[in-house]
């Protein structure tokens, strides 16, 4: 959270730009995470570099073995699609706005990245660009688009990738409740599309948070978990078991329909019980709110790394572990004990946004993902300045 702190300041002294960066994950309760441990050394310095540390879950099988940034045991995934009865596309809500640029184009707070510098605004964008850059070559077939502010500033011309502007209150207390309610609007729309005309191909939905990096196709899901309308992802966590940066939805009429009641009650339950937590948690604890409120539901089930489905209100929800769907490098080396070998997604929550970037770098020289993967476990204790 510190990460904004400059920004807070700059938005309410000067009031010059309004970079939503926040949109970015960086609402995870750090008291709840016992098993996280920081070096202490660290915990208050933001580093401009990249620090390679010790890889956790050296020794143990089913994980990730490293020696320094060469991954030892890691077999490149085939990247096969076959039987992914569609296509997918990942929805992400972005917004900026640049409108008095030129007064804070001030070179002494860019930041350098690799042989890039950026400013605040280009800090946001390259992250997208690389939020971008990962999906595109896990999955080179699946599309992106940025739900945003019709009054955004943003633009990107890339293959693939489109803008959706959507009506809101992007505010930066309202911005989490926004994202809800952006997602509801997508799906409704999506919903009165297929109303009227039916496509010829299905076409599923993962909405995830702009800091992710996708390492690996994620079709399977819809092909190994055939029956659910929405996934989320859980860890072993009491307070916060959900993490609401990903939730998959499958494409067709009766899942949208479904996924778009699930999200309408998690925006009851947000706006009613926990609207003074609308800047940081609210959506996260809505979300367990409604699975918990489930009669007789099994939250024993989030403490093992294994998917499982259950009904919520009609809704049939499969939950993924987010050791593999949303590996996270802070919680990573203690909560998960290492880097499964399967990891298919990494979550550059809070700090890790520089790092989100160098292993993009990184695998841009390389082009070699199990390396990458090192890297980030090996350097993903560490709090980064970007
Ligand atoms: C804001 O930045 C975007 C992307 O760089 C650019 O296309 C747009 O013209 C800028 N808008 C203003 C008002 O400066
Ligand atoms: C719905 O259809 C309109 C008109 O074809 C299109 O512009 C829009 O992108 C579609 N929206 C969704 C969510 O599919
Ligand atoms: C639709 O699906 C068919 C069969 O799976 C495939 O051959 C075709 O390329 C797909 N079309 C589009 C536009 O994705
Ligand atoms: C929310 O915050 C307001 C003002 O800070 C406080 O009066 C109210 O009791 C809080 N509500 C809840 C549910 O905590
Ligand atoms: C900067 O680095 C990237 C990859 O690390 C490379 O693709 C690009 O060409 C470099 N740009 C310059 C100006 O050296």
């Amino acid at each position: 959270m510190k990460i904004f702190s400059g920004w807070h300041r700059f938005v309410f002294g000067l009031a010059l730009i309004f970079l939503l960066t926040h949109l970015f994950s960086v609402r995870e309760l750090h008291t709840n995470s016992k098993m996280e441990e920081p070096p202490r050394k660290q915990l208050n310095k933001k580093l401009n570099h990249l620090v390679l540390g010790p890889a956790a879950g050296q020794g143990l099988s089913n994980r990730l073995q490293c020696q320094g940034t060469k991954a030892l045991n890691r077999i490149h995934s085939s990247n096969s699609r076959s039987g992914v009865d569609g296509s997918i596309t990942f929805v992400t809500v972005f917004t900026i706005y640049n409108s008095s640029l030129n007064d804070v184009d001030d070179k002494s707070s860019n930041t350098v990245v690799g042989n890039a510098s950026y400013n605040k605004f280009g800090r946001s964008t390259a992250l997208l660009n690389v939020f971008i850059n990962f999906i595109q070559v896990a999955m080179p077939q699946s599309k992106v688009i940025i739900l945003t502010d019709p009054v955004s500033d943003l633009s990107v011309l890339r293959n693939g990738v489109s803008l959706y502007p959507i009506e809101g209150e992007y505010s930066r207390d309202k911005l989490m409740l926004q994202r809800i309610r952006s997602y509801i609007t997508f799906l409704e729309t999506r919903l009165q599309n297929l109303s009227q005309k039916k496509p010829k191909n299905i076409t599923h939905y993962i909405f995830t948070d702009s800091d992710i990096a996708v390492v690996d196709d994620l079709g399977q899901i819809f092909r190994d978990h055939p029956n659910f309308h929405v996934a989320l992802t859980f860890r072993n966590n009491k307070a916060q078991p959900l993490n609401s940066g990903f939730i998959a939805v499958r494409g067709t009429p009766e899942a949208i329909l479904r996924a778009k009641l699930f999200l309408q009650e998690v925006l009851k339950v947000y706006s009613t019980k926990y609207r003074n937590a609308s800047r940081m948690l609210g959506d996260q604890l809505a979300l367990a709110w409604v699975v918990k409120s489930k009669p007789h539901f099994d939250a024993s089930r989030f403490g093992k790394a294994l998917a499982f489905s259950e009904d919520i209100g009609g809704t049939s929800v499969v939950f993924l572990p987010c050791s593999l769907y949303n590996w996270t490098p802070p919680e990573g080396a203690g909560q998960f004990h290492g880097m499964p070998l399967d990891a298919k997604v990494v979550h550059f929550k809070g700090s890790r946004k520089r790092l989100m970037l160098e292993s993009w770098n990184f695998y841009s020289s390389s082009l070699e993902v199990s390396d990458m993967l090192c890297l980030i476990l090996g350097s993903g204790r560490t709090k980064y300045d970007f």
